[in-house]
Order: structure tokens, then sequence, then C-alpha cells
């Protein structure tokens, strides 16, 4: 069984804002007070693993060892079945070093018309590790499927969200209402199993 946190000021080990704002309001109903990694000035560690699961546990212990504190951290991105899975965990990296996800979905949308894919569809992949100061961890993975559209529509939301429309819907993540997006998100998935385990 894994370990309930039982603290209530913990570590959102992610530099990126987006991803920030959405975990905060998914700890909000639990009284859980979560300090940003960049509020901390803890350094941003290199993303060696392969997969995100390992990215994910990477981030959180880099962050719970600086801090003392119990870190959260996400390690998410968009597989395109046709693209073999890309961009995956190289999802922040095809934004190039200004995260211009216009250019990033660019990429995507060229790599498509290059291989000449009828199939759009892909997920959104959200692995989520909680660490502990003494090194324990947990992580749990969720995605949501969906297929991509173009042009990009909508402004909610950040990265990929206004190119990809989940199953069932017609608006994409970027036109949703973000508690919508929040119900629905491979980050409310990873985080439900999150929840039942942990909290
Ligand atoms: P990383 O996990 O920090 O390496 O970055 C993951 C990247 O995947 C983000 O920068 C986004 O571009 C993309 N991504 C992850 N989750 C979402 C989401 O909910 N919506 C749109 N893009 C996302």
């Amino acid at each position: 069984m894994a370990r309930k946190l039982t603290e209530r000021k913990i570590v959102v080990a992610s530099h990126n804002r987006g991803k920030v704002v959405e975990i905060a309001e998914l700890l909000r109903p639990f009284g859980i007070q979560p300090v940003s990694a960049a509020e901390l000035n803890l350094p941003e560690p290199e993303e060696t693993e392969t997969t995100f699961t390992g990215n994910a546990l990477l981030k959180a212990r880099a962050a719970a060892e600086a801090s003392g504190l119990p870190s959260l951290s996400d390690d998410s991105g968009l597989a395109v079945t046709a693209l073999g899975g890309d961009p995956g965990i190289y999802s922040a990296r095809w934004a190039g070093p200004e995260r211009d996800f216009d250019l990033a979905m660019q990429k995507v949308e060229d790599a498509l018309q290059e291989k000449g894919a009828t199939d759009r569809s892909a997920r959104f992949i959200c692995a989520l590790a909680l660490c502990w100061p003494d090194g324990e961890t947990a992580v749990f993975e969720g995605k949501v499927e969906g297929d991509l559209v173009w042009p990009p529509r909508g402004t909610n939301g950040f990265g990929y969200d206004p190119v990809f429309v989940a199953t069932g819907r017609k608006i994409t993540f970027g036109e949703m209402d973000p508690a919508e997006k929040h119900a629905m998100s491979h980050r409310a998935d990873a985080f439900r199993q999150l929840l039942a385990a942990c909290l």
C-alpha cells in the first residue's frame, strides 16, 4: 500500500506555470499548500530518463532532496499515434528554447503532413510522482485519448491544448472551460489514482 501524504506543505517540482496552476487547483480541496520549485529557486534537473514515469521520479526526487519537503512532479506530453508516439517525452523540447508552442504544434502538423497520415489520433499522458524527503516514492500514470485538429483553436490551457480534441468532444482543450478540462484530462486521471492511494 502506498504511503499517505499527511504533510500540508509540498513542493510542486515543475517550472512550467501552466502545470503548477493545474496541480495547485487539484490540491486545493485537500487543504494542501503547494509551493513551486521556481518560488524556492530549486534547480531544474535535466530530464535524462526515457519514460514519463522515469522523468517524473527524477524531478520529484531532486526537489524533495533540495527542499526537505515532500514533492510532487508531473512529466507529461502528447503522444501521436502516426508519429510513433512523438513528441512524447520530448513535448516541451519540440517548442524550442523559447517554449514556443505555436512552433511545436506546427512541427507536429508538418510531420503528419509529410507522412500523409490519415490517422490523427493522439493521447496526452501524465506521470505524477510523489517523493518524500526520506526517498520513498509513489508514481501514477494517466491518459486521455483524442484526435488532433488543424488549425489550432482556443486560448485556454497551455502547450498543445489548442490542437487536441478529446474523444467524444467537439471542442479543443484550448476552447474548453478549464474546469471541464481538469475533470477529464490525463493529469486528472493520474491525480485520481494518486488520491485513492495517498490522500
Ligand atoms: P515536461 O513534462 O515538463 O517535460 O513538459 C511536458 C510538455 O507536454 C508541456 O510543456 C506541454 O507542452 C505538453 N503538455 C503536457 N500536459 C499538457 C496539457 O495538459 N495540455 C497541453 N500540453 C500539455
